[in-house]
């Protein structure tokens, strides 16, 4: 009995509990907006151009993504479809897996449900968080996902983000400890910190959170394309409720009048 109770309470948790409880790194919150539709369509705008050249999204229909998101099918085809595939299609990719786990030591994998199994939070850190590490095949680090077969696709937005100590004076007395470039004192505890190296981006900090808040809204979106109706039909659904128990209520002091 006790085992099915935690079962069943792990059942409930939410998935982004259960994610953020393995990996370790402190994750930021990704405040995604499912009913802000400019914010879907920058991320999908995101998501054709630097994820689709490796992963694809196939359980999802570029039609579905134009209705859904307000975009007329005309900019849809023109703009966000870069195979030669019709708008009623699914959101493949021409990648096999097979090249790609050569390539990368592992397969992109699909990302129509990611948000799902990792959860709002983790994607969002995920994507902000590659770092310069040069003893990896491709160059990049990642802190939430140590040694990721993924390179930094949006390095250009970003910029280099590399990881090292920053360089603050130590006020109070104690062990310290010296930073080799500035020969400021540095504490321990502020070394191992992510930076991104000035002017090596085309977007600011912010500008890039942006982005990137705005690609996690377009997967959750993609995870869940009913959500936001599914809350609209629940409402009428509350209301109808409400409603019918006014008149459940009357009939049932009707009923009862008599036997008092
Ligand atoms: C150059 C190819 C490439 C591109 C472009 C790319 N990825 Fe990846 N991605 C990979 C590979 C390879 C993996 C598998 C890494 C591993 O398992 O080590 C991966 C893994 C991931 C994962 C982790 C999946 C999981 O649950 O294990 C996520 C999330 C992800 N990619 C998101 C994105 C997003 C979002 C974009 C676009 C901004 C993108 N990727 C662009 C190659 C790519």
């Amino acid at each position: 009995m006790k085992k099915q109770l935690i079962a069943l309470l792990f059942a409930m948790m939410p998935v982004s509990v259960l994610a953020a409880a393995g990996g370790g790194y402190p994750l930021d919150e990704a405040n995604i907006d499912l009913t802000d539709k400019a914010s879907l369509q920058d991320g999908a705008r995101t998501f054709v151009n630097y994820c689709m050249g490796c992963h694809s999204a196939q359980y999802q229909r570029y039609e579905r993504v134009a209705n859904d998101l307000g975009i007329p099918d005309e900019l849809m085809v023109e703009n966000l479809i870069f195979t030669d595939a019709l708008i009623g299609e699914h959101m493949k990719n021409g990648m096999r897996p097979a090249d790609g786990k050569e390539w990368f030591g592992a397969a992109p994998p699909d990302l129509t449900l990611v948000s799902r199994v990792r959860g709002e939070d983790w994607l969002y850190t995920y994507l902000r968080t590659f770092y310069e590490d040069p003893s990896r095949p491709f160059g990049w680090n990642n802190k939430v996902f140590p040694n990721v077969g993924m390179p930094h696709v949006l390095d250009e937005l970003q910029g280099r983000q590399v990881i090292g100590c920053k360089a603050m004076p130590v006020m109070e007395e104690g062990e310290v400890k010296r930073d080799t470039l500035t020969g400021e004192t540095v504490k321990d505890e502020q070394c191992n910190v992510l930076t991104v190296v000035e002017g090596t981006g085309t977007q600011t900090e912010e500008e890039f959170d942006t982005t990137v808040r705005n690609l996690v809204a377009f997967l959750a979106y993609s995870a869940d394309p009913i959500k936001l109706e599914r809350h609209r039909i629940g409402i009428y659904v509350l209301l109808y409720l409400a409603f019918f128990f006014v008149f459940a209520y009357l009939l049932k002091r009707e009923y009862w009048k008599d036997v008092h």
